[in-house]
């Protein structure tokens, strides 16, 4: 295949079997580049190069339609077991966080210094939910879905249109009069009630149970198979957008009401904030009713409404300085050890599990948490320096359980005035659960493992 390809002749002065010829040595340069670039992580042709070669396929098929071939129609070659990828045109950057209070208000300082404004001047940003989920981007051409893709690093995501499709709260179609190129940006979650059941029915048909509603929904949303896609119960929040070819508003609210007049699903909560006050009061608000929602959130992002000024703020490296996540800290609960669990891992390594009195952490009812390892529970760190003042932790002791995003849950103190009279400092067991085998600890080694090797299940 020659390397270069006259793309220079006029498409109209091509005789049939001139435009036969070069339609076949574009197509195998597209599907060369296709291949090396989805498949191979290795792009051998820059984008411009690319868009280049398709437009002249394009161009040649517009003139003989009967060249039309299997490359023109293509989206990129998505081999068995990955998704094909997708360059988004506008990057899909994350947030700077803040955790106190204090924070948000060095950020509205920030943000107002930056744009120069007097005290007397007003600077209003939206409050909203910050759900826990996974970001999704959809792009619509004349209405019509065409692609939905992933943020993957930000840059470049994974085409999951065929299992978007199957998402009914995702609309096909948009209404007439929308801009030709909209994408639509959001998160993709599951609620606590289709998590619950979801994870009931994995269990029933011997399968695994998902961790959390944000693994359930990412796994979901990956899967090959979109008919598997289409039996989980996924649902969308749109609340930000990518590359637009007209925008229907000039500001954040704005815009995420127009998506809503497009069909698509908001968040109830959002609201406009003239002052960081208010900003604060709508977060220890949304805290309080964080349990009653029925989806998972981590916090709460402020966004600057003014689109005009969002553009002279700009970005800080991958971090617009127009918006902050103000995160949740971690959730805790206190409840009584029931009892300790020794679990056997793969490798032989005993891992302590703590059996607790259901309690709900964050609206997800907690039976287990874990304890890490022997020395954790007697108040050991790994450094050898004792950790939480050195209480060791014992069955019946009431303790503290967090649970903080998808981390497992943790028993991080217990609370020693409610110790009972007869509680016995745990003592870790040296033989093996599963099999009977001496469980050896090795010189600097934090975990103990059994010896069974082939005889332990
Ligand atoms: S705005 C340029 N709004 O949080 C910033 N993000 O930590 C665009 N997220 O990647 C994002 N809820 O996946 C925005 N209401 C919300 C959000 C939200 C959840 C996620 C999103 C983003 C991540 C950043």
């Amino acid at each position: 295949m020659p390397s270069e390809t006259p793309l220079d002749r006029d498409v109209a002065a091509l005789s049939e079997a001139e435009a036969a010829a070069e339609h076949a040595v574009i197509a195998a340069r597209i599907a060369e580049a296709d291949i090396r670039y989805h498949q191979e992580d290795a792009p051998t042709i820059s984008d411009a190069d690319y868009d280049a070669l398709r437009r002249r396929l394009y161009a040649i098929e517009a003139r003989f339609p009967a060249l039309k071939s299997a490359v023109s129609t293509s989206v990129g070659a998505a081999p068995a077991g990955k998704f094909a990828k997708v360059r988004h045109v506008v990057p899909m950057l994350s947030l700077d966080n803040a955790f106190a209070d204090q924070d948000v208000v060095d950020f509205v300082d920030r943000a107002r210094r930056f744009l120069g404004l007097d005290a007397g001047q007003a600077l209003p940003f939206t409050a909203e939910p910050k759900i826990d989920g996974l970001s999704l981007s959809l792009r619509y051409e004349g209405g019509r879905l065409v692609t939905a893709a992933t943020r993957g690093d930000g840059y470049e995501g994974e085409n999951v249109t065929a299992n978007a499709r199957t998402i009914t709260e995702i609309p096909e179609n948009l209404p007439a009069g929308v801009p030709e190129i909209v994408e639509i940006r959001g998160e993709c979650y599951m609620g606590h009630a289709d998590f619950a059941a979801l994870n009931a029915r994995m269990l029933e048909e011997g399968g695994k149970a998902f961790m959390n509603p944000r693994n359930a929904a990412a796994g979901s949303l990956r899967q090959f198979d979109a008919k598997i896609t289409a039996a989980r119960p996924l649902k969308f929040f749109a609340y930000a957008w990518g590359e637009m070819s007209a925008l229907p508003a000039t500001t954040q609210m704005g815009m995420v009401e127009a998506f809503a007049a497009w069909g698509l699903p908001t968040n109830p909560r959002m609201r406009i904030c003239t002052a960081v006050d208010e900003a604060l009061e709508f977060y220890h608000a949304l805290e309080e009713d964080r349990a009653g929602l029925g989806y998972d959130i981590d916090g709460v992002v402020y966004k600057v409404n003014e689109l005009a000024l969002q553009n002279r703020l700009g970005f800080v490296s991958r971090s617009p300085r127009w918006a902050i996540a103000h995160k949740f800290p971690a959730e805790q609960a206190f409840t009584v050890l029931e009892g300790i669990d020794i679990q056997v891992g793969r490798t032989g390594a005993l891992t302590p599990v703590a059996r607790l009195n259901p309690v709900t952490v964050g609206g997800v009812v907690v039976s287990n948490a874990t304890l890490h390892n022997e020395d954790y529970i007697k108040g050991i760190g790994a450094d050898g320096a004792p950790i939480r003042g050195g209480r060791d932790i014992r069955i019946g002791d009431t303790v503290i359980i967090q649970r903080a995003g998808d981390v497992i849950p943790q028993v991080v103190d217990i609370d020693l005035a409610k110790r009972p009279a007869d509680a016995k400092p745990y003592v870790f067991p040296t033989v093996c659960p599963a099999c009977g085998s001496h469980a050896v600890r090795e010189e600097g080694e934090a975990v103990r493992r059994c010896t069974g090797a082939l005889i332990c299940p």
